[in-house]
């Protein structure tokens, strides 16, 4: 059984130790990121926040390939919520762009690993350059079949499950959904996740002990892993120790029966 790591105990092995105690067997099929901590991390350097998401840039790259590496077969990333409109137009400006440079920049290392990209969330809000961009890299990787890599854009929780719920209802207005027919399958196939299966893990960076309207419908039963290291500081050392956490746990979806991960 794969142990709770402390701190100390982590920060003495070396990543190849850490990966080397991971069950192969009882990789979660899908890790959720809640990437926080770029502003306090570009604080504390006296340096603008746009320096905080461009270093956060790095870690996604890292997290996205060691989750390639791992073979865990779905990845997502929360990287702009509807409520990030609210942030400073400047703000908003360098992320979408910051966003777009990934895009051209990382196109050949998801084609060459065999990651689609997906994203989920109002992406329709986003501008139109961006969303270009984001249609060519879906269709350029939409064969790749190792893992699929969704971003979380102008995504909320809440926003996913109201676009669900007036779908059905436009359905039922229609006549084309009966009355009654509502069920969990039905509103899921309706979420900007559909296809996804839930989150076995979600990932919080930064200390913060809040789910921030990410994946609220999703994570019903997903294993919660908070960490203080800030997104711009986690290293894949990071997503091992997440992963040995989430290994060393049991599960039981509501039920008593013991059921490990
Ligand atoms: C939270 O930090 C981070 C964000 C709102 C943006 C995350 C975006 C990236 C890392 C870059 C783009 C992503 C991809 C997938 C290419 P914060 O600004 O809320 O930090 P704070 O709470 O310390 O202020």
């Amino acid at each position: 059984m794969a142990t709770l790591l402390h701190n100390r105990e982590l920060e003495a092995e070396t990543d190849e130790n850490l990966r080397a105690r991971l069950d192969p067997a009882r990789r979660p099929r899908h890790v959720a990121v809640i990437m926080d901590g770029n502003g306090r991390w570009a604080r504390q350097r006296g340096l603008p926040r746009i320096e905080g998401h461009r270093a956060g840039i790095k870690s996604v790259r890292e997290i996205v390939t060691t989750a390639r590496e791992l073979e865990i077969p779905f990845l997502t990333l929360y990287a702009f919520s509807v409520e990030n409109w609210k942030r400073p137009a400047s703000e908003v400006s360098a992320l979408m762009l910051l966003l777009r440079n990934y895009l051209w920049r990382e196109k050949k290392t998801l084609l060459d690993n065999g990651i689609r990209l997906n994203t989920i969330g109002r992406v329709r809000d986003l501008p139109e350059p961006v969303y270009r961009s984001l249609e060519k890299v879906i269709e350029a990787t939409a064969g790749g079949r190792h893992m699929t890599l969704s971003v979380a854009l102008s995504y909320g929780g809440r926003a996913d499950l109201l676009d669900a719920v007036n779908a059905l209802v436009e359905q039922a207005r229609q006549g084309t959904l009966p009355p009654g027919e509502i069920t969990e399958q039905r509103l899921a196939a309706h979420l900007s996740t559909r296809g996804l299966p839930d989150p076995d893990l979600l990932i919080r960076t930064s200390g913060e002990q809040r789910v921030s309207n990410f994946l609220l419908w999703e994570i019903a039963y997903a294993e919660l892993f908070i960490t203080p290291v800030l997104w711009p500081d986690f290293r894949r050392r990071h997503l091992y120790q997440a992963l040995l956490d989430y290994q060393a746990r049991e599960r039981h979806f509501g039920g008593i029966g013991e059921q490990r991960t």
